[in-house]
């Protein structure tokens, strides 16, 4: 069954900037790739390749009833925490309260069409490194800095294809924003 998740895709600009500041020498350390870092937004799990289309109704109409929205990539933090970390990501600024909006959205017509989803709260986050054991923190500049502004246009459907070289994710659909094509 495919791994899939609901996440917004972010500029190329904004993804070198994250990938450069992941940079680190300690090999427990691994740098997610600039072509796959994204903005979760609803974690599915394995599902069915026959209930993709319930998904994707599900995601279009979140889309539809969503103006688009502008992000920026701010700073720099650590889950659990920043002694012991596993994730090292980049935190999201602008228009959150839309990107809040847009997440609730999206859970909610999920669920009316059947999807049971993990009782998480929403973090946004985007990962940017991911730690083999729980590490202190890997160098890095002023925690504070700016990675970038996007304009978020469209919501994607990934699935997620696990390997040694670690995860490899292709779109298996999109959604424009205000029901834009
Ligand atoms: P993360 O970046 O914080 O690890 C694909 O795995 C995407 O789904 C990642 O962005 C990951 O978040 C997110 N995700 C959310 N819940 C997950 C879960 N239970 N297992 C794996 N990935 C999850």
């Amino acid at each position: 069954m495919p791994r899939l998740f609901i996440a917004i895709p972010i500029d190329e600009t904004v993804t070198k900037r994250l990938y450069e500041v992941a940079r680190t020498d300690q090999n427990t350390w691994r740098r997610v790739k600039p072509e796959a870092l994204h903005l979760t937004l609803v974690f599915l799990g394995e599902i069915e390749e026959t209930l993709i289309p319930r998904a994707i109704h599900a995601m279009n109409l979140a889309a539809a009833a969503t103006e688009p929205l502008t992000l920026a990539a701010e700073g720099l933090g650590a889950f659990p925490n920043e002694r012991r970390a596993r994730v090292l990501w980049a935190g999201v600024t602008g228009d959150v309260a839309a990107l809040i909006n847009l997440q609730s959205a999206l859970a909610a017509r999920l669920e009316e069409n059947g999807f049971d989803l993990e009782d998480r709260r929403f973090h946004p986050h985007i990962t940017v490194a991911r730690s083999r054991e729980p590490s202190p923190l890997p160098a890095r500049p002023d925690r504070s800095t700016g990675f970038g502004q996007w304009r978020v246009t469209e919501i994607q459907l990934f699935e997620s294809h696990l390997g040694a070289g670690g995860p490899r994710y292709e779109v298996r659909a999109s959604a424009a924003l205000g029901g834009r094509a």
